[in-house]
């Protein structure tokens, strides 16, 4: 994966260089700041302290580069507006788009497993959002959560059956996104996004990918970096210190170690979301293959069994893969246009193909490590 990630990388510098030189400043400035975000992201990944070192100095130099640019492209003329109006528009659009208007449409029963999860969630944001008067004096609500786990267990699905289920307004922020795309304004973003959370309260706002933000200070950090880290501890104190504020703050994230101690501490309620059990894997097997027909010695129970140490999303895969197999011999047969030929039904040798086919993407040794960050940080 670290080697198509800095493939990635490359690209979008070697896109930035070209920009830069053409002097399309946005479009630069974008490939820049997207190259430091892939090599931040692979920092988190390398073993090799050399390399490391090596992507943190490309990562800075970029986003040197994109800082400065933006200082350049802000000189051209401006027709009607001042630039200061200009940017004020663009965050309050780029706000409005997090607000998500329609319920996803995820509904409890479509979140397979996930127990504690689900009961502490409904504890820490539903119940109050519901009966708000239950929630006074001393039995105050929580504010800020996050949900952590190994990738593709189901915080972003089960955040959503969230916002389905409560009436609120629903906020939801890629803090990756934040960085990338704001970097030298995402302070001012996050400032105006809490302000609008207060305007339309209740409400619920989603930071996905929290450790892009919230991770541990270092020395040489991008100084945008280190402010919006202060304006995003300032935003949760302000939630949290006034009891009347009905806000909450959720965050997901797979790598909670590079969390900040000063943030991990607002996170009052920090909750895993691991590895799906057998009786939830036999449930998502069932979901990802609702309306097509398979044959009868297809066992769901014995899928199950077979899949330990898969995820939701490594189990989804599978059964895109096996339910295509059918679809894809039809084709190979010549017969797909032929609509009299009837497709044949997903067979039990569809499933364990798909399941050589894809291997379990969390490692044995990255489980430890949540379980063990879990007894240490753990507060469901
Ligand atoms: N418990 C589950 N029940 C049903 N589907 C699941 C479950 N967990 C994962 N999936 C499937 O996997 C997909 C990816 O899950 P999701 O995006 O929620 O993962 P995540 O935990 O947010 O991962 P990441 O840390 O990479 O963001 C979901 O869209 C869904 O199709
Ligand atoms: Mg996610």
């Amino acid at each position: 994966m670290s080697q198509s990630m800095l493939q990635q990388a490359s690209n979008y510098a070697k896109k930035a260089l070209q920009y830069d030189q053409a002097r399309r400043y946005k479009e630069a400035i974008n490939n820049y700041l997207n190259a430091a975000t892939v090599l931040q992201k692979l920092i988190t990944l390398e073993q090799s302290k050399e390399m490391r070192d090596l992507y943190y100095r490309k990562a800075r130099e970029y986003l040197a580069r994109a800082t400065e640019l933006k200082e350049i492209a802000k000189k051209p003329v401006s027709v009607d507006k001042t630039e200061g109006d200009e940017s004020e528009d663009e965050i309050e659009a780029a706000i409005a788009e997090t607000i998500i208007g329609e319920k996803p449409n995820i509904a409890w029963d479509d979140v397979a497993g996930l127990v504690v999860a689900k009961s502490a969630l409904r504890e820490a944001i539903i119940l109050p959002m519901l009966r708000p008067d239950l929630f006074k004096g001393a039995r105050k609500p929580w504010k800020g959560i996050m949900l952590f786990g190994p990738p593709g267990c189901g915080k972003t699905l089960i955040a959503k059956a969230v916002a389905t289920e409560v009436d609120a307004t629903f906020f939801n922020v890629s803090a990756a996104a934040i960085i990338s795309k704001w970097l030298g304004e995402s302070e001012k973003l996050v400032k105006e996004l809490f302000d609008a959370a207060r305007e339309k309260m209740p409400s619920l706002v989603f930071i996905d990918e929290v450790d892009s933000i919230a991770t541990e200070r270092s020395a040489g950090e991008h100084d945008a970096l280190r402010r919006v880290k202060t304006q995003l501890m300032q935003a949760m104190d302000g939630v949290t210190s006034k009891a009347e504020d009905r806000i909450v703050v959720l965050g997901a994230t797979n790598i909670p170690w590079d969390i900040d101690a000063a943030f991990r501490r607002r996170f009052e309620k920090r909750i895993y979301v691991p590895l799906p059990d057998l009786e939830a894997r036999q449930a998502i097997f069932k979901i990802h293959t609702k309306g097509v027909e398979h044959a009868p010695e297809v066992n769901f129970e014995e899928l199950a069994m077979l899949s330990e140490g898969y995820s939701g999303a490594d189990i989804a895969l599978i059964c895109r893969e096996a339910i295509m197999m059918p679809v894809r011999e039809l084709d190979a047969a010549g017969a797909l246009s032929d609509t009299s030929v009837q497709v044949r039904h997903v067979s039990k040798g569809d499933f364990t193909l798909a399941m050589e086919k894809i291997r379990p993407s969390v490692s044995p040794s990255e489980l430890q490590r949540f379980d063990e960050w879990f007894a240490e940080f753990g507060a469901d």
